[in-house]
């Protein structure tokens, strides 16, 4: 399957069916990648990529966590997401997938003197969930705790926690996992952080609870302040959940997804709820550019 025609790796730009890895790619063994999922968005004059440095950061922050080195500055990364997005000629909403992994070919383990490929591919990218609403449920499998392995870090191999988790929720007619970790506070989606309100205030679990440290939680918090609503960084419960008046999941693909249903229960009164499509409908506006305070956010690439 051709997605693009062209895949930044290794500095060049190169055709998708070149961009290829050997089977014994350390990374495919082993989990040894990190990745961010950045979008862009076309406004119908420009291609807009959203908090651009914002993930560049944190991919070098990953790097720096799983002990691995990024041979590029962040100045280069940027300068090639746009060059990839460009080379491709896309002017639609896109995602956009940097990954460095070890790409040595061994079985060692230690790290430290491996090499690092890095790869830029971008795809064409609508909804990644149901904007109207999902149902969730949360699945038996409990988020990995980050004194197991480090959940602010984007590493390829945490992932197959997520993985599980969804295809539990699939697999039993769910749109979407929430999941718990080992203390029994739900935590996060498979690839969302969750927010839930209640009596007009927002909740959402805090940085060090085993979560990847969302941008676009960080995102929901600066626009909360803004429409002056309160939000507690708390430890959430299941039936905190079960109880809210709301209940929404944040994420660069999920944006800002309404849950309308949780174990079968319906959440408020089933239906996206107000402060979930105000934030939802501002979050529209600002990642297509037409929010002045917020333009140093948007990368224009054209
Ligand atoms: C496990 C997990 N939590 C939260 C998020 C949300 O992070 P962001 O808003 O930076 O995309 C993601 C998606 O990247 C994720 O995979």
């Amino acid at each position: 399957m051709t997605l693009v025609k062209y895949v930044w790796f290794n500095g060049e730009i190169v055709k998708w069916e070149d961009a290829k890895v050997h089977v014994m790619t350390h990374a495919i063994h082993y989990g040894t990648s990190i990745f961010e999922g950045v979008r862009g968005y076309w406004n119908g004059k420009n291609l807009l990529v959203f908090r651009l440095e914002d993930h560049i950061r944190r991919m070098f922050d990953s790097a720096k966590i799983l002990g691995m080195n990024i041979p590029y500055t962040p100045q280069e990364l940027h300068k090639a997401v746009v060059e990839t997005l460009r080379v491709n000629e896309i002017r639609e909403d896109v995602y956009i997938r940097p990954v460095a992994f070890v790409s040595t070919p061994t079985i060692v383990l230690d790290i430290r003197k491996l090499d690092t490929s890095l790869a830029i591919i971008v795809m064409p990218f609508g909804k990644y969930l149901k904007p109207d609403g999902i149902r969730a449920t949360i699945v038996s499998w409990r988020r990995v705790h980050n004194t197991m392995l480090p959940v602010m870090a984007k590493i390829g191999g945490i992932y197959v926690n997520s993985v599980l988790a969804l295809v539990e929720a699939r697999s039993r007619g769910f749109d979407e996992a929430l999941l718990m970790d080992s203390s029994g506070h739900v935590v996060e989606g498979s690839g969302e952080n969750i927010f839930i309100v209640k009596r007009g205030r927002l909740y959402t679990p805090p940085t060090y609870a085993s979560i990847l440290e969302g941008i676009t939680r960080d995102t929901v918090l600066k626009l909360a302040s803004d429409l002056k609503i309160e939000v507690v960084e708390r430890p959430l419960t299941r039936e905190d959940v079960y109880t809210a008046d709301e209940v929404f999941l944040v994420g660069t693909a999920a944006e800002i997804t309404p849950v309308v249903e949780v174990d079968y229960r319906p959440i408020g009164d089933g239906k996206p709820g107000p402060i979930t499509t105000s934030l939802s409908e501002t979050y529209g506006k600002i990642v297509r550019g037409a929010v002045e305070k917020y333009l140093h956010w948007i990368t224009p690439v054209y």
